[in-house]
């Protein structure tokens, strides 16, 4: 297994500042906002998003490490406070092979301190010198989170999805927050506008091939490898790309229906949906799509980066489509 510091050796300096700057960032006087900081930090995450935020940064010429850090900082707390919510709406008790802050300390205080780390977020870019745009597209970008949230609510234990609704899903509560990381970068780092778009189409595309590579491995892999339970997604009645593909061409896909609608899914249940998903052309399909976001993400990223910066584009873009864990 590749770590992410492997694969961003490029920005590892700027990285290993960045969980400085959490630490820091997530301390507080209060000791139990103190302890769940440290608990969040320490059960780790692949920093991906700051990672590309970093990445494209550092590619471009107008790169100011101490400039750039803040946000770096921000975009990963944003990340950590909409997992520390998402785990209370799913009941989820365990995230990265350890307990959520749901299961250590209560919903009530899971609710508080993903809400506190979400304004350290906005306090650690405040007065930073960052421009307008910087503002609009962090806002954006909370707001595509919780729209595409409440969006796969609406779709719950449902069997009428399709490629497109799917994707459309998966663009607001993934993809849409890569792209924006790594339109972040370019912003910070001075890049034009016509860059700035390049390297969000990149982020757009790596993102959609994350999550459905992400979306994948629920269906493929055991909790050991992926740190919570497998089969979560079904279970909790998000409906991904190998189950959309097996309700439309698995010869069970009527038993498949009668499962994935039904809001009280016991294990055998959960299991036999996993056994037809994976007996029939899903996963292939699944992994078919996410590797044409790979290609797609080589393709539209700009001529401009060239270097040390795009083999480390390519790296990542690699990596998130061929990742097992
Ligand atoms: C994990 O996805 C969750 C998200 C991508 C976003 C959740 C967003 C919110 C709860 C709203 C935003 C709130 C704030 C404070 C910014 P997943 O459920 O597919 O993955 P998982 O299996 O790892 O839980
Ligand atoms: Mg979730």
């Amino acid at each position: 297994m590749r770590e992410t510091k492997d694969i961003f050796y490029w920005i590892a300096p700027e990285l290993a500042v960045l969980e400085k700057t959490l630490c820091e960032a997530l301390a507080s006087p209060v000791p139990l906002i103190a302890e769940m900081g440290m608990h969040l930090v320490r059960s780790g995450g692949k920093r991906l998003r700051p990672a590309l935020y970093l990445l494209a940064a550092k590619s471009c010429e107008g790169f100011d490490e101490k400039k750039a850090l803040p946000l770096a900082a921000a975009i990963e707390l944003i990340h950590m406070a909409s997992l520390v919510h998402d785990d209370v709406i799913d009941h989820a008790s365990t995230r990265r092979g350890a307990a959520t802050a749901n299961a250590k300390w209560g919903n009530q205080i899971a609710v508080l301190a993903g809400d506190h780390i979400f304004a350290q977020a906005f306090l650690l870019v405040s007065g930073k010198g960052y421009t307008e745009a910087v503002g609009d597209r962090m806002a954006s970008l909370v707001q595509g989170l919780c729209a595409g949230e409440i969006l796969q609510d609406s779709s719950l234990y449902t069997a009428e999805h399709d490629l497109e609704e799917y994707e459309r899903r998966i663009a607001m509560k993934t993809a849409d927050f890569l792209a924006t990381c790594c339109e972040l970068g370019g912003i910070v780092g001075g890049a034009s506008p016509e860059v700035c778009e390049g390297l969000k189409a990149y982020g757009k595309a790596v993102g959609m091939a994350f999550q459905i590579t992400d979306d994948l491995l629920d269906v493929t892999g055991d909790e050991e490898r992926i740190g919570k339970p497998a089969g979560n997604d079904i279970r909790q009645g998000v409906v991904t790309l190998p189950f959309i593909r097996a309700l439309e061409t698995s010869p069970d896909r009527e038993e498949l229906c009668r499962i994935v609608t039904n809001q009280d899914m016991s294990d055998e249940m959960v299991a036999r949906a996993i056994e037809i998903v994976r007996a029939s052309d899903g996963i292939d399909v699944a992994r078919a799509r996410a590797e044409a976001y790979i290609a797609e993400a080589g393709r539209v990223l700009p001529e401009a980066v060239g270097g040390e910066a795009r083999e480390a584009f390519l790296r990542a873009a690699a990596y998130i489509g061929k990742r097992d864990f």
